[in-house]
């Protein structure tokens, strides 16, 4: 298959993404445009110098701008309009289903009610569905580097939204905050009804999946690449069909792999694991969705068959009910005869 046809054809497969940050898909011009209506200061010239300046050595580069960047968003119609920019672009790429995170505290820390981040992304989502037919299902994230009874106060501020908010996860500086420290704060969330998921084992050890697994009761692991180095863990989350979200562009761009050439979502495939692509924070990492696909594809040598089997798995790794799964991997399979 040649380059075009490749691309055209991961275009238009039907797809699920399901570790995507709302704040990492902040593309400099709604940065400077959001700068501009509520008279904030930028510290660059131009849409063009903020891109220059990601150039990022580790996680902690990165979330050092990533966290700067969300100083622009302040209102509701902000979060309304960075939610409703990633849906738009992502209808056309025929994504089907989003599960995406936001940080609360990110934004209650600088003095932006958890509602008017919440409501606005939520306004989007429902807007999102009814303009472009993307489901959704929102995973609120705790900061691991800030203590749990933070995490807590927050799982209180999403009380009263009930189960719009349907998960949550545990992202931000890894090394250093294991999952254990938070494993009160999720048996809450859990006996809430939220879905649990976790980062884990993206710089952190493979101890660390285990420890999601084991005190979190996480249903599916974030990034979980440094699985491998783990042969009886890789086991277990073969058996007990634990999905990993991997997110090969990030990867490379955080210098958890050396090259994408290098990227072990191959070797996760071949060892008989869930796996699914993702973008995690497209405006910073080079990429959405597809262009993750197509990366991978390009370097990994992906065949047609394996971003089929990519595109199967985003939707069973989802939290959709097992019928709406079933009619998606329907959908991706007509694809792939037609
Ligand atoms: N890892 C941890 N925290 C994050 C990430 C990530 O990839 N993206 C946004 N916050
Ligand atoms: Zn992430």
């Amino acid at each position: 298959m040649t380059d075009p046809d490749l691309r055209a054809f991961a275009l238009g497969l039907p797809k699920a993404e399901l570790h995507l940050h709302l704040e990492g898909t902040l593309e400099p011009e709604l940065m400077f445009a959001l700068a501009g209506r509520n008279g904030i200061p930028l510290p660059y010239e131009s849409a063009g110098a903020v891109r220059a300046a990601y150039d990022f050595t580790d996680l902690q580069s990165f979330l050092d701008l990533y966290y700067a960047g969300c100083a622009v968003l302040v209102t509701e119609q902000d979060f309304y309009d960075l939610t409703y920019a990633y849906l738009a672009r992502m209808a056309d790429e025929a994504v089907r289903h989003v599960e995406p995170f936001y940080d609360p505290q990110t934004h209650t820390a600088r003095g932006v009610a958890f509602e008017t981040a919440t409501d606005g992304i939520l306004r989007a989502l429902e807007d999102g569905e009814r303009d472009f037919g993307i489901t959704s299902r929102l995973i609120m994230s705790f900061l691991r580097d800030l203590p749990a009874e933070s995490a807590a106060a927050t799982l209180e501020a999403a009380r009263p939204y009930g189960a719009r908010i349907a998960g949550v996860g545990l992202d931000s500086a890894e090394v250093g905050h294991p999952p254990e420290d938070f494993a009160a704060v999720y048996a809450v969330a859990r006996q809430r009804g939220y879905r649990p998921v976790a980062h884990a084992g993206e710089e952190g050890p493979p101890a660390y999946i285990t420890g999601a697994l084991d005190a979190l009761g996480a249903q599916r692991i974030d990034h979980g690449v440094r699985c491998l180095e783990d042969p009886a863990l890789v086991a277990r989350l073969v058996r007990d069909r634990v999905p990993l979200t991997v997110c090969p562009l990030s990867n490379v761009r955080l210098r958890v792999v050396d090259t994408l050439g290098a990227h072990p979502l191959r070797r996760l495939m071949d060892a008989g694991l869930l796996v699914t692509v993702n973008s995690d924070d497209p405006a910073y990492f080079g990429g959405y969705l597809t262009d993750n696909y197509l990366a991978a594809a390009r370097e990994l040598r992906l065949t047609r068959e394996d971003l089929v089997r990519l595109a199967e798995a985003s939707f069973e790794a989802s939290f959709l009910s097992e019928h709406e799964k079933a009619a998606r991997i329907a959908e991706v399979r007509e694809y792939a005869r037609s």
